[in-house]
């Protein structure tokens, strides 16, 4: 099939890359020049495992574009994607501009049936008035359908995710436009295409749920699924506390909890909070659509509130060790909002990093692919080229990503370079004894 991804971000390009990997023929577009030019040139704006060579091999057999003009995307393609970003607005609303903007530019160039489908993360109702748009600006005559397809893709294992997901969710008006999707996503759902990421691929684990609901409710489960996972994060960091006043181990507690499946034993690690570009703006924008219609989604809002609570906890936990922070010289590893990405959007680690700093602290810090883009935002930062270099002289080090780099460190080394060997672990690393033994001032979450 021919497909037009229009909004080249970190999930149009993820799902342009993937269709393109399991046969259809892809073109994205992106109103960012300057992201076109690095896609055409045969680099990537984003770091994302496994989606450089995937693009590589894909453009290569021709199968995968990248344009600036959005007429080329969308003229010779049957089905269009809307992956253009929904920034959060001051008040928590999301701004749907681009949806807007885009949803009148698809009815101005197209001239046959295109099936136009929501795949940013939009409030509810959205597809209405993406629909009511494309009627009015569309040229009489030509037949359009809407559908929402949210996605699920999470940084680090995007490709992944793609290519096996738990589920597809279809939000769809009509039986052609279920029919299309279905064969799109045909290679998934039934496990024919060629793993370009498994040697041993899970094809013997049945077919993949293939949702089929009302546009509505399709948007809906999107907000209700990240919303519903920042709960059970936001819980756990809650249980955490108590274990820090009572002498319990939260690691045995989540294991104990995450047992009982009916819980799961996924989203209860605590830490530093989460962070990301969509669960902080997913929340906030759930709460204002449930407050348009009426309802005051208060558990949601506590959700948020011990989400922020983490920070100023985790600065408290360093004050707790350094007493005052003005020359105090602190190591962070790990700056991405979580592990295998280079994104630091709304990343705990720098909310915490610009307290320190406030309070008179200096810090040198190391991430392994996420430091060009922090430099940006906090160049009073020392960047560093590996963790040992991090932590020389400091008088703390301060775990803020559970990289895997970070899992193997050597310690004695560590000891030997830091002024004062007082570890704080944000995201539960390491074994508490091992690093009483080896000398260091230890402090976990919740343990
Ligand atoms: C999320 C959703 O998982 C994905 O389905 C959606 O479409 C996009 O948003 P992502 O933001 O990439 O994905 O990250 P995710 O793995 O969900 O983690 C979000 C945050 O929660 C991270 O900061 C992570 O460190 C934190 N987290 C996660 C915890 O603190 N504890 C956990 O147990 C799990």
């Amino acid at each position: 099939m021919k497909i037009a991804i229009l909004g080249t971000g970190y999930v149009g390009l993820v799902t342009g890359t993937c269709f393109s990997e399991i046969g259809h023929t892809v073109t994205c577009h992106d109103s960012d020049e300057t992201k076109i030019d690095i896609l055409q040139s045969g680099d990537l704006p984003i770091y994302e495992p496994h989606l450089h060579d995937l693009v590589r091999k894909n453009r290569d057999a021709g199968r995968l574009f990248f344009t600036k003009i959005l007429e080329d995307a969308v003229e010779p393609s049957e089905v269009i994607f809307i992956c253009v970003g929904t920034p959060p607005l001051e008040d928590g609303d999301v701004d749907l501009t681009s949806v807007e903007m885009v949803s009148r530019e698809i009815a101005r160039v197209s001239h046959s049936y295109k099936l136009v489908v929501e795949k940013s993360t939009v409030p509810v109702q959205t597809g209405s008035w993406v629909e009511k748009t494309i009627k009015l600006y569309g040229p009489k005559g030509i037949e359009f359908d809407v559908a929402s397809n949210p996605e699920f893709l999470r940084e680090g294992s995007a490709v992944e995710d793609f290519l096996h997901p738990d589920r597809i969710v279809i939000g769809v008006q009509n039986h052609r436009t279920e029919e299309i999707l279905r064969e799109l996503y045909a290679p998934i759902t039934g496990r024919t295409f060629n793993c370009p990421i498994h040697q041993d691929c899970r094809r013997d684990e049945g077919a993949v749920p293939f949702i089929v609901t009302s546009i509505s409710s399709a948007e809906l489960i999107k907000h209700a699924s990240n919303s519903f996972l920042a709960t059970k994060i936001s819980f756990i960091n809650a249980v955490a506390n108590i274990c820090e006043r009572t002498g319990a181990n939260i690691k045995d507690v989540s294991y104990g909890i995450g047992l009982d499946r009916r819980i799961g034993k996924s989203f209860l690690e605590a830490g530093i909070g989460f962070g990301g570009f969509c669960f902080p703006k997913d929340l906030q924008a759930f709460i204002r659509i449930s407050e348009k219609c009426g309802y005051d989604f208060r558990l949601l809002k506590e959700v948020e509130r011990v989400n922020h609570e983490r920070i100023s906890q985790v600065v408290e936990k360093v004050k707790s060790g350094l007493w005052i922070l003005r020359e105090k010289t602190i190591g962070v590893l790990g700056l991405a909002f979580k592990p295998n990405t280079d994104d630091i959007r709304f990343a705990p680690a720098l909310e915490i990093i610009k307290r320190l700093m406030k309070e008179g602290a200096s810090i040198r810090a190391y991430d392994p692919k996420a430091m060009e883009r922090a430099r940006t935002e906090l160049p009073e930062v020392l960047y560093c080229q590996d963790p040992y270099e991090a932590v020389r002289n400091a008088d703390a080090m301060l775990v803020c990503t559970e990289w895997n780099e970070f899992k193997e460190l050597n310690f004695e080394r560590i000891k030997g370079l830091m002024r004062r060997p007082f570890l704080l672990d944000g995201r539960n690393l390491y074994d508490r004894d091992t690093m009483l033994r080896l000398g260091f001032e230890y402090i976990g979450i919740g343990r």
